[in-house]
């Protein structure tokens, strides 16, 4: 899995063939989209277009919880296949930790066996949700998608993913500019001495800790200044600082409070 990734979130579906477009044309190779974004037909021609190798992508998928049971999960992961204009996906997660998760994550199981996706995984588990899970799989989830940037750092989910050598892939990686992060001052003046933008030095916190990132940008030149966090390493009186941002380490939503239940579950695409 590469450590830096493209992602699709509120990316307008008009816009989203070229955002694929100048992304791949700038060279990212891992694209994150999900069902419910409503961008995989334009993730699948953009890709499908550009001539680059299926073997030099990775693609990421996300089902979510709109199918009823295992049988409708697992078609829903043909439609998504047909969608993206792939005979297999290199990562499909199990979107949220609503309805019927465990008939997606048997859906995901069989597809991951029958060869239809490369690894599987989960998005915003959390605690016992996400340890009854493990406990009751066949094929441990690979990676667990969270909010995470320096403000939200996952040290306590960190601890249960290597329990079972999961992977944390953050999403959110700039806090999806919360908190004033494009101009806050302790990221501005780090990255001062180094000569990087405050995104750069809070992609480059999570990427010097082995944690993919999967920003997004509409913008082709934010897209090429996010992925520029390869040639600086962060010192570790820096990375100390950066230690102190977190304000709450499980991110900014409440996967346990009912009312932010319900505002997921009611969520329709
Ligand atoms: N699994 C989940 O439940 C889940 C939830 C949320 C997100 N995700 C995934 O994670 C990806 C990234 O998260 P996100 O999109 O929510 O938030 P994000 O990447 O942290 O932030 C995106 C925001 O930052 C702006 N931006 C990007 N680069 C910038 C730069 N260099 N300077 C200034 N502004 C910049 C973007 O605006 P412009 O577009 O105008 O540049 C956009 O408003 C998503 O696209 C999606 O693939 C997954």
């Amino acid at each position: 899995m590469p450590m830096l990734g493209y992602g699709l979130f509120k990316v307008d579906p008009k816009e989203s063939e070229r955002c694929v477009r100048d992304a791949l044309s700038v060279g990212y190779r891992m694209i994150d989209t999900a069902q419910f974004y409503a961008n995989e037909e334009q993730v699948g021609k953009a890709v499908a277009e550009s001539g680059i190798p299926r073997e030099e992508l990775f693609i990421i998928t996300k089902v979510w919880m709109n199918h009823g049971d295992e049988k409708g999960a697992a078609a829903s992961i043909e439609e998504s296949l047909r969608r993206l204009k792939t005979d297999y996906a290199d990562l499909i997660l199990v979107h949220q930790p609503y309805g019927d998760y465990y008939g997606i994550y048997r859906a995901l199981e069989k597809a991951y066996a029958q060869g239809k996706t490369r690894a599987i995984g989960l998005s915003n588990f959390y605690d016992a949700r996400f340890a009854d899970l493990v406990y009751h799989t066949d094929v441990k989830p690979a990676v667990d998608q969270l909010e995470t940037n320096v403000f939200s750092q996952q040290n306590a989910m960190r601890e249960q993913l290597a329990e079972i050598d999961a992977r944390l892939m953050a999403w959110g990686p700039m806090g999806q500019g919360k908190y004033d992060f494009f101009t806050h001052p302790v990221l501005t003046a780090i990255g001062e001495k180094y000569g990087k933008t405050a995104s750069q030095v809070g992609l480059r916190f999570l990427v010097q800790q082995g944690i993919p990132v999967i920003p997004k940008s509409t913008s082709i030149t934010r897209m090429e200044e996010n992925m520029k966090i390869f040639d600086f390493i962060l010192s570790e009186a820096d990375m100390e600082i950066l230690r102190g941002l977190n304000i709450h380490d499980k991110g900014s939503r409440d996967y346990n409070d009912p009312a932010y239940a319900k505002k997921i579950v009611s969520q329709v695409f």
